[in-house]
């Protein structure tokens, strides 16, 4: 089997980038990795996507909204995420199971105990070995995201969640670090208010460490 490694956070906490990164350093020691992300991912999954994250589908019930991500999660885990680690790759996948409960058990108010039954039914159980939260203050993390919408030049803007108030995105900040409380093995909370690289060389540290460990 191999490893699989998911990146989280809040909008514009800079986890894109970190996992483009953390390829790139993965590749240069002769692994083999895959990336992907959620929602998308797939061909039926990037549709589903289209759905979620525009604006235009703002009358969306919180259910709704799960169930499609859920769709875009079992397509993903059937399709590329599974078949991967069969063969033994690195997946690193931009987001996964801990978004949703995040932002539809923590911000939306969902019960967590029905997001934790179907995460686990759309996903076949397949949990991270590794997961990166990168922490920021949704007032930086925000600022950050609009600036990068502002400059896209379509009336297509995928800013659904960008839209919701900040205390929305403070209630999924809480989430994820309580969530990295309960599973601090797992869950491995960084700073995400510093330099990219200063980021990524941290990322970099615990990924070693974990190689290290399933060698052994
Ligand atoms: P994306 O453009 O990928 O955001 P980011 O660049 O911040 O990763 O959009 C993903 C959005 O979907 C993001 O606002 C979080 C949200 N989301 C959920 O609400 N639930 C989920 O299960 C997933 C996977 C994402």
């Amino acid at each position: 089997m191999g490893i699989f490694i998911t990146f989280e956070g809040i909008e514009g906490c800079g986890k894109t980038t970190q996992v483009v990164l953390l390829k790139g350093y993965l590749e240069a020691k002769g692994y083999k990795v895959i990336t992907t992300r959620e929602p998308g991912g797939t061909e039926l999954g990037e549709k589903i996507r289209q759905i979620l994250l525009n604006s235009n589908s703002e009358n969306i019930t919180s259910w709704t909204e799960i169930f499609l991500y859920e769709a875009c999660r079992a397509q993903i885990v059937k399709e590329i995420i599974k078949p991967a680690l069969e063969h033994g790759r690195i997946v690193i996948c931009d987001r996964y199971i801990d978004s949703t409960t995040a932002y539809q058990g923590y911000g939306k108010g969902l019960d967590l105990e029905s997001v934790h039954r179907i995460n686990s039914l759309a996903s076949q159980g397949i949990t991270p070995d590794l997961t990166f939260a990168i922490d920021l203050k949704p007032e930086v993390g925000l600022k950050r995201a609009w600036a990068r919408i502002n400059n896209i030049k379509t009336t297509e803007r995928e800013d659904r969640f960008e839209r919701e108030g900040i205390e929305f995105h403070k209630q999924v900040r809480e989430g994820y670090l309580k969530m990295a409380e309960k599973e601090p093995e797992r869950i491995k909370v960084v700073d995400g208010d510093r330099d990219i690289d200063s980021i990524h060389r941290e990322i970099c540290g615990i990924v070693a460490k974990k190689l290290e460990t399933a060698k052994g």
